[in-house]
């Protein structure tokens, strides 16, 4: 009976011809099944389910797989590298131009998302990072919204400049538990942010790249409201990361936010489900009235076949936590507005199962030197 080596080395002469490394290299041998007959089945891993170069693998691991003595017969079948899996993928590769290591010891990066301001986006994204630390959830966030950054003063953080450490690299400051990073911590208050292009390219990169986030489950990113510049740049940066969209439950808003699930589409990057905010307000006495209509949300959600994954209704205290510096989840984790947010952050964690391996990545190589460039500040 021919040996799973032996096959596992002939499969080493099928090369990936868009990667131009063998499929055993890329870690695309999934599993060899060998009977005792000498049937032999072997499944190969694909990047994409619709993968143009399917049959090129097929006819290439069943050529070279009977050549190996004893091998009677080949069965190729096909399934999908995991999100994981492509990313560590991706990252062997150096796709992407974040260096190798800078994120190695986040699990998971949800962007969150939505197609114009002022629906909710970072309050939400404050409480879903409260809900998950709560859960015991090791969580950062990322304020990149350049133009209106909020994070900070939820977590009734100041503007302080955040530590740098002996390896230069940014420490995030640390407010209840979760570790924040916000823009607005380099900029003056109130200063007029006019970022565009290479500058805001490279104030981005840089927080991805010299923030020390150490290890985390999850790393939040509010993006600024809108489809531009920062949601393209963060793409590239971050392959891995997955999209949720928040949206009001209008018609009128429900269209700005598939806009948003639009560039998600064109940037590869996957939308994990949407949140839908302000959904009613109910009165003391009980009466619910739907202040921004209704079903937006669901709509929506089947619309992209991803899960609604909360509805969470306008309360007074939410706004109210949000302005006095502690995410409502924290203080009163029973208010129904956070209640739908903790719902909201359980359906993330089902999405996202946390695998061990990646967070057993290596330590990230000796920091390089400082680069002589500090975050562009004003003033
Ligand atoms: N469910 C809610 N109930 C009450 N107030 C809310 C709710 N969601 C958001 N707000 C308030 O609405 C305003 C805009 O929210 P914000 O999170 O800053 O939106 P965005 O980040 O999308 O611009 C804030 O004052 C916030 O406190
Ligand atoms: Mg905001």
């Amino acid at each position: 009976m021919p040996s799973r080596d032996e096959i596992l080395e002939a499969l080493e002469r099928v090369i990936d011809p868009e990667l131009r490394k063998s499929i055993v290299e890329l870690g695309m041998v999934r599993s060899i099944d060998v009977a005792e007959d000498g049937a032999t089945a072997i499944t190969v891993s694909l990047t994409t389910a619709g993968c143009p170069i399917r049959n090129h693998f097929s006819t290439a691991v069943a050529r070279e797989a009977s050549t190996v003595e004893g091998v009677t017969s080949v069965e190729v079948t096909f399934d999908v590298l995991s999100d994981t899996e492509k990313a560590k993928l991706q990252q062997s590769l150096g796709r992407g131009s974040l260096p190798e290591g800078a994120l190695a010891r986040v699990a998971n990066v949800l962007c969150i998302g939505s197609g114009k301001g002022g629906v909710g986006k970072s309050t939400l994204t404050a409480n879903l990072a409260a809900a998950l630390t709560a859960d015991g959830k090791r969580v950062g966030i990322l304020d990149a919204d350049v133009w209106g950054y909020s994070i900070p003063r939820m977590f009734g953080l100041g503007s302080e400049k955040p530590p740098v450490s002996p390896e230069r690299k940014i420490l995030p400051h640390e407010a209840h538990g979760v570790k924040v990073m916000s823009i607005g911590f380099f900029v003056k208050e109130d200063a007029a942010v006019v970022w565009r292009g290479p500058m805001l390219h490279k104030a981005l990169t840089q927080f991805l790249e010299d923030v020390e986030w150490g290890e985390l489950d999850y790393l939040l990113v509010d993006l600024p409201p809108g489809t531009g510049d920062v949601s393209m740049t963060l793409a590239q940066l971050l392959p891995q990361a997955k999209f949720l969209i928040v949206t009001t439950p209008q018609p009128t808003a429900q269209r700005v936010a598939r806009r948003a699930a639009e560039m998600a589409g064109k940037v590869d990057l996957e939308v994990a489900g949407i949140i839908e905010n302000m959904a009613g307000f109910t009165t003391p006495s009980g009466e619910r009235y739907a202040i921004f209509g209704e079903g937006g949300g669901q709509e929506l959600a089947d619309e992209l076949d991803v899960p609604l994954l909360g509805k969470v209704p306008l309360t007074m205290p939410l706004r109210e936590q949000a302005d006095a510096g502690t995410p409502l989840v924290f203080t009163d984790p029973d208010d129904p507005a956070a209640q739908a947010t903790r719902q909201a952050a359980r359906g993330i964690v089902a999405l996202t199962p946390i695998e061990l391996p990646v967070l057993q990545a290596p330590e990230p190589p000796a920091a390089p030197a400082p680069k002589g460039l500090s975050l562009p500040m004003a003033g």
